[in-house]
């Protein structure tokens, strides 16, 4: 693992985006639904002010993926979604990793510049993203046509991945100030308008800001809504709490306050506890599972049963726990900031493509073993990926540094679709977490009673009182091992220090 790649030097000095300078759009009501022809688009475009992607769940590659077009004539590609990143980048053909054949090759698509009338190199070589998992991607910074959502971008910086291990293009939404070329430059003149922005400054949208959909872990998509939110899409009231600075006092990554985790099952519940609380949390799209702190995984573990794989570097449990009644319940932005509870069928995922593997060994012996959704990391910021965004609704604000965060409504196909009305204007039907400057209290660290553990287990079927006397590691066969990969860590941390 890279993390410290792509690190902003300390004390480099960063000027205040220049969002809000940008003069604001046309205010205007109205829709665009997803992939309209271009010819009527351009009509009815100074009309809309949110566009709506559908994001498909490619659950074999650990991601959400959108549709997009590039060039003139247009080419289609297929790109994860990235919270995490802020650059748009796409495979060029002749990169290494396309010539594989089949899902290993780039089957979701390539940008072949030489076909594209309006593509023009902006920066030779410049384009250079590193994430935190270690996979890469190389080459130039170009502009060109770029279309999602029904929106059409008629001049978007993006990088040209010529050299890269990633067999796909991403589309990186977070803050400009974690542009690549910005790590690269060390110097905020080098910022260059990325999509949302980019959206804003075409007024194709109101503000920066964008709201995100998964779905169930079941479903097959979700969507990312650009410049509004959608209020049948989540249950409860949308609460708002601030996004964290960098200690040099930027934003660059989507880090909130966790400030509190609950085990809930039918035998009674356990606040958890962690040396590291209240810790920055990145919200982050790119991210398939969430980790947390050592401290505070090994008691989430304990209360489900899960056991630490030496073999995979994961923590595994029983496929049958999804059947489980338990759910843990993350508190953000202090004692009366929002809380999301997320459900044990959410956080059980598949090992493997294929068959799964069986425990040969220990309390489980016999058992389908699946990778749970929280996973540890040693040292902040703390990830919370796709396990945990599933069973949220996100609304993202740049230009307040914000996010709306409330319980997802799962499956509902009611839409009702609400733009946030001018630039820098807050998310719209959202109340502000009160007492967030309680956030920084620090709780004490205290062992856990695991009154909630046999509910977990119990409510799955899975014998409880055995697996609790089990400190084995599990074992598997070695032949299962090789088709483990579908993780993915896709996130560029700019620095690694919140104020907190
Ligand atoms: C296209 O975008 C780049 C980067 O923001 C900018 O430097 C350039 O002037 C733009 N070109 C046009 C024609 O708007
Ligand atoms: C949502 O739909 C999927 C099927 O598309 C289903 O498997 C899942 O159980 C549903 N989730 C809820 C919470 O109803
Ligand atoms: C989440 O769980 C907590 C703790 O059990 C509970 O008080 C709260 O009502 C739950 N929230 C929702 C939206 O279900
Ligand atoms: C996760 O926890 C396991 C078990 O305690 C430990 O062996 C491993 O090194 C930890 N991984 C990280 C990244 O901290
Ligand atoms: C559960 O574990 C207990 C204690 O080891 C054992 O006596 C019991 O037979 C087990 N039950 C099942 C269903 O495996």
């Amino acid at each position: 693992m890279r993390r410290g790649a792509g690190i902003i030097a300390a004390g480099a000095l960063f000027a205040a985006t220049t969002l809000a300078q940008r003069k604001d759009g046309v205010v205007q009501w109205g829709i665009q639904r997803r992939q309209p022809p271009p010819e009527t688009y351009t009509r009815v475009r100074k009309r809309a002010s949110t566009f709506e992607e559908i994001i498909t769940n490619e659950e074999a590659r650990g991601g959400y993926f959108a549709t997009c077009r590039l060039g003139t004539p247009g080419q289609d590609l297929t790109l994860q979604l990235d919270t995490g990143s802020s650059d748009i980048w796409v495979p060029d053909p002749t990169a290494k990793v396309c010539s594989k054949s089949g899902t290993e090759g780039c089957a979701l698509g390539t940008f072949n510049p030489d076909r594209s009338s309006t593509f023009k190199v902006v920066g030779q070589g410049d384009f250079d993203i590193n994430y935190v998992d270690g996979s890469s991607s190389k080459g130039d910074y170009f502009t060109d046509v770029f279309q999602i959502g029904g929106a059409t971008l008629q001049n978007m910086t993006m990088g040209l991945g010529v050299n890269t291990d990633i067999a796909y293009g991403l589309v990186g939404v977070g803050y400009a100030l974690n542009e690549a070329i910005v790590g690269t430059t060390q110097s905020t003149a080098s910022v260059y308008p990325n999509l949302p922005v980019n959206m804003v400054k075409e007024k194709l949208i109101n503000t920066v800001a964008y709201s995100l959909w998964l779905n169930d872990l079941d479903s097959s998509s979700g969507n990312i809504l650009f410049g509004g939110i959608d209020t049948q899409k989540y249950k409860g009231d949308l609460t708002r709490i601030n996004i964290l600075p960098t200690t040099q006092g930027l934003y660059t990554s989507f880090a909130v306050a966790m400030t509190s985790l609950i085990a809930v099952s039918p035998s009674g519940q356990d606040t958890l506890t962690s040396k590291a609380f209240p810790m920055p949390v990145v919200l982050d799209s790119g991210t398939t599972l969430s980790y947390l702190p050592t401290d505070l995984a090994l008691q989430v573990w304990k209360e489900v049963g899960a056991l630490y794989s030496p073999e995979f570097e994961l923590a595994v449990l029983p496929c049958d726990m999804q059947n489980s009644e338990g759910y843990f319940s993350f508190g953000f932005g202090g004692p009366s900031g929002p809380q999301i509870n997320v459900s044990m069928d959410e956080l059980v995922l598949d090992l493997t493509s294929g068959r799964a593997p069986v425990f040969n060994t220990g309390p489980y012996k016999g058992m389908d073993a699946c990778e749970f959704g929280i996973q540890n990391f040693s040292s902040a910021p703390y990830l919370l990926g796709d396990t945990f965004l599933r069973s949220a609704y996100v609304v993202y604000d740049l230009v307040n540094n914000q996010v709306g965060l409330a319980a997802t409504d799962f499956n509902s196909t009611e839409s009702n679709i609400v733009p946030f009305p001018s630039l820098s204007a807050h998310i719209p039907s959202a109340t502000i977490a009160p007492d967030q400057s309680q956030a920084t209290i620090r709780p004490s660290v205290t062992t856990p009673a695991y009154a909630a553990s046999a509910g977990f287990t119990d409510s799955a079927g899975v014998n409880g009182s055995e697996n609790a006397a089990c400190g084995l590691p599990p074992a598997f066969g070695a032949a299962q091992l090789s088709v483990v990969g579908l993780s993915m860590v896709f996130a560029m941390l700019g620095s690694g220090m919140f104020l907190l």
